[in-house]
Formats: C-alpha cells, sequence, structure tokens
C-alpha cells in the first residue's frame, strides 16, 4: 500500500499533483512519500511489538538525511556498513545506541570511528576483523560489542547477486568455525560477544528461508550460552521483499507474526535490519519522454531518466511498473522504455505494454524508492537526479539536482 495513486487520470503523490512536482523540480526527479514511509515503518515495526525488538533501517537503500531524520523519529535505528553511512546516520540524528555495523570488509578508519561514536554491536564477517577490532578497541581503551554473521548456507530462493546466506557467498562465517570463533573472543580484550547475526539475502518472498536460519541460529545460541556466552541480540538482518510486479511476499504482520513465535521463550532482543520493505515503494523516478523512434523489430521511447539514475532494470534485469503520469487516449504500444546514456544495456523496461508515449510526456518509475538513487552515478557526465520528500500537500527538496560544477569540482583544473 503506497501513496501514489491515479485521480481524474493524473498521478498524484500524496495531495500533489506528479507533473506539478516535475515542472518545479525538473525532471529525472525521485519523489518520496512522507505518509508510505511512515506507514511502512510502522506496519513493520508494530509486527514485532510482542517480543524486544529494535528495527534498524538499513541506510544502503535509501541514505537521504531526511529520509533517515524521518524514520529514527518514528524509533527507527540503522544498519550501516561503511563509514560513510555511519556519517549519514550519526548527521542525520540516530542514536548510536541504534546502529548495527555489518560488511565484509570493514577499515580501521571505519571501525575506529564507529567505536568513537559507541555503536550497539560490530556484526564482524571473519577472524581478521575480530583480530583488528580488539586491537582498535584497547588502543582507544574501549570495549566492542559484536555479533559474528554466520552464514547459515540457507537458500533465500531470490536473485543470485542479491542472495548473501549461500555456503559460496562471501558473506558471513561458516557455520562451522563459528563456535571456535566464539570461543576465542574470550581472550580477545576489547571485545564483547553480545550477539549473533546472519543476513541471507534480499527480496525474499516466503518466509520459510528466515524460520530455517532463525533455527539454526537459535541452536547456536544455545551451545553458546552453555559455554558462558551471554548472547543478548539475535540479528535476522534484512531481506523482506515487496511487490514489484507479479510477486506476493508475507505481509510484515505474517512475517512478524511467524518470527515473534519463534523467538516468544528466548529472552533475546531481536535485531531486524528491513530496506526495501521500507523505502521501496515510498518513491518513484519521474522523468520526461525526450523522443519517441520505431525500427522494423522495436519502438523505443527514450526518456531523461537512465542507468546512471536506477540501475536495477540493467543490473538485474529488474522490472519496475511504469506509467504515464496524465493517461493518454492513444492506442497501446509495445515499446522499450530506454535512457540516454551510451550502452545498450540503458533500459528501464522491455517490451512494455504503454499507451503510446509522445515527446515531452512524463512518465513514472514506481518502487524506485529503495537500491534507485542511492545506486546512482553520473555515467556519461550526467549530474545526479534531484530528491524531493512529499507530505500531504507540501513537497521539499531534499537533495538538489547535481549541476556541471559538481561534476568536476574534486578534479584538478587542467592545464
Ligand atoms: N542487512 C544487510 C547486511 C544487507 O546486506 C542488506 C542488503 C540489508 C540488511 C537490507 O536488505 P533489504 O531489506 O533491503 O532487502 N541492490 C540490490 C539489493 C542489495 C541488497 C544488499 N544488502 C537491489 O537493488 O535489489
Amino acid at each position: 500500500m503506497h501513496h501514489f495513486h491515479e485521480r481524474n487520470k493524473e498521478l498524484w503523490a500524496e495531495e500533489i499533483r506528479v507533473a506539478d512536482l516535475a515542472q518545479e523540480y525538473g525532471t529525472p526527479l525521485y519523489v518520496y512519500s512522507t505518509a508510505t514511509l511512515t506507514r511502512h515503518f510502522q506496519a513493520f515495526d508494530s509486527a514485532f511489538s510482542s517480543i524486544p525488538h529494535l528495527t534498524c533501517f538499513s541506510v544502503k537503500c535509501n541514505s537521504n538525511l531526511h529520509v533517515l531524520k524521518l524514520l529514527k523519529e518514528l524509533g527507527a535505528g540503522a544498519d550501516i556498513v561503511s563509514g560513510g553511512e555511519l556519517h549519514r546516520s550519526l548527521v542525520a540524528g540516530m542514536d548510536p545506541k541504534h546502529i548495527v555495523f555489518s560488511g565484509v570488509g570493514k577499515q580501521n578508519f571505519e571501525m575506529q570511528a564507529a567505536l568513537a561514536a559507541d555503536i550497539l554491536m560490530f556484526n564482524v564477517e571473519s577472524i581478521q576483523e575480530l583480530e583488528t577490532l580488539s586491537r582498535l578497541a584497547q588502543e582507544m581503551h574501549t570495549t566492542a560489542r559484536i555479533s559474528l554473521r554466520i552464514n547459515p548456507d540457507v537458500d533465500p530462493q531470490t536473485h543470485p547477486y542479491i542472495s548473501t546466506g549461500l555456503k559460496e557467498n562471501k558473506f558471513g562465517i561458516e557455520m562451522s568455525q563459528v563456535v571456535d570463533i566464539y570461543a576465542r573472543t574470550k581472550d580477545l580484550p576489547g571485545i564483547e560477544p553480545v550477539g549473533i547475526d546472519c543476513h541471507i539475502g534480499s527480496q525474499l518472498t516466503q518466509i520459510e528461508p528466515f524460520l530455517d536460519a532463525l533455527d539454526r541460529l537459535k541452536s547456536l545460541r544455545s551451545q553458546l550460552t552453555d559455554m558462558g556466552l551471554n548472547i543478548k541480540y539475535l540479528d535476522l538482518g534484512g531481506g523482506l521483499g515487496i511487490t514489484y510486479s507479479e510477486e506476493d511476499p508475507p505481509h510484515p504482520r505474517e512475517f512478524g507474526q511467524a518470527l515473534s513465535r519463534a523467538l516468544q521463550n528466548e529472552d533475546m532482543t531481536l535485531i531486524l535490519e528491513p530496506g526495501r520493505v521500507i523505502a521501496g515503494n515510498a518513491g518513484i523516478l519521474v522523468s520526461r519522454v525526450l523522443a519517441t523512434k520505431s525500427t522494423q523489430e522495436k519502438n523505443f521511447a527514450v526518456v531523461d531518466a537512465a542507468m546512471n539514475d536506477l540501475i536495477r532494470p540493467s543490473l538485474y534485469g529488474a522490472y519496475h511498473r511504469i506509467a504515464e503520469v496524465k493517461a493518454n487516449q492513444r492506442p497501446e504500444k509495445t515499446v522499450d522504455v530506454v535512457g540516454p546514456i551510451c550502452e545498450t544495456g540503458d533500459f528501464l523496461a522491455k517490451d512494455r505494454i504503454l499507451p503510446g508515449l509522445e515527446a515531452n510526456d512524463l512518465i513514472a518509475v514506481f518502487s524506485a524508492g529503495a537500491y534507485g538513487f542511492t545506486m546512482s552515478s553520473q555515467y556519461n557526465s550526467r549530474p545526479r537526479a534531484a530528491e524531493v520528500l512529499v507530505d500531504k500537500d507540501k513537497s521539499r527538496i531534499i537533495r538538489h539536482r547535481e549541476t556541471y560544477a559538481d561534476l568536476i569540482r574534486l578534479e584538478e583544473k587542467a592545464r
């Protein structure tokens, strides 16, 4: 359920015409809905209200400061994977005690910054990382609360690029090594093991893989308890999927019920790291048609948004629903919606049936609120799009459109 809806044959974002936003801020334009972000966060978070839990929004999917601040005000913490995400989270006002730091290759300066901020927990992914963290924590006369990120070897049944909990993936520590490494933490100064963690993948549309992973983590926890470790946090990562097209993922309520039931008698705080399920359908990418053309094989609509703005279709073959911002009566056509970038792989949709598009029409690309702007680039020297946050009948710019000056700002002057 989101707050982008059609009224009088026009697309609205909450109480504002999307066409008016395009007029005011230009295109390509990311538009996020406050009501949708709020609703999604609350639906997710309240699904776990019967057990102790902490919902840490996965910053990588949408890291705009205003989005983070809104979610923080609703009670979210942050799941971060870099020093940059730590910086953003702190600037947005996130409570460090609600920040968990995942990531397979943390650098010393990033760990030092997180230690200085005194974050809740490091999700450690290798023995080397653990040893380095121990050394850094000692040097800083502090203690790092840690969990080990376990690779539970369960198949999340999702796109191979976004599945992370299989033996063949680079993430986490193999089940067979985990107990030994936890045992070693006892002799490592500056390290306090407080949790166990996993993240098995993204865009999951079934609950079973989560429950399988949870089972493995629970039995690991009882082993660790027997070893005298006090494991207080169970972090199950993110990954709950959304509807882009025909997918039918479980509702957060169902997800919450299933996990809460499984954890009822565990006396642990559950940490969740949702990203897409909160932000995915809370954003659209608005773009203008520049030209249309037809060959013997194909119809093309060339639009002003490209793979540099939204890479998911090119990178994963991902489907994003597209609709005109103002409905037209023209006959339907099968079109490829493509961007101006000089690559055949630059498309937003292939063989899509849309009412005949013409130059100057506006289109909306749906489900673009997660892994949209954050994965954008300046490829082909295209300044990155602007981001706007709508709240009822008000809109405000939350990131300005980049300028040509921004494109070259960090380059030394060419003589
Ligand atoms: N926690 C960790 C450790 C993660 O690696 C991820 C996502 C999440 C949480 C959040 O997962 P979510 O709830 O959003 O599924 N760029 C890809 C998605 C990559 C996901 C990477 N990790 C895409 O556009 O589909």
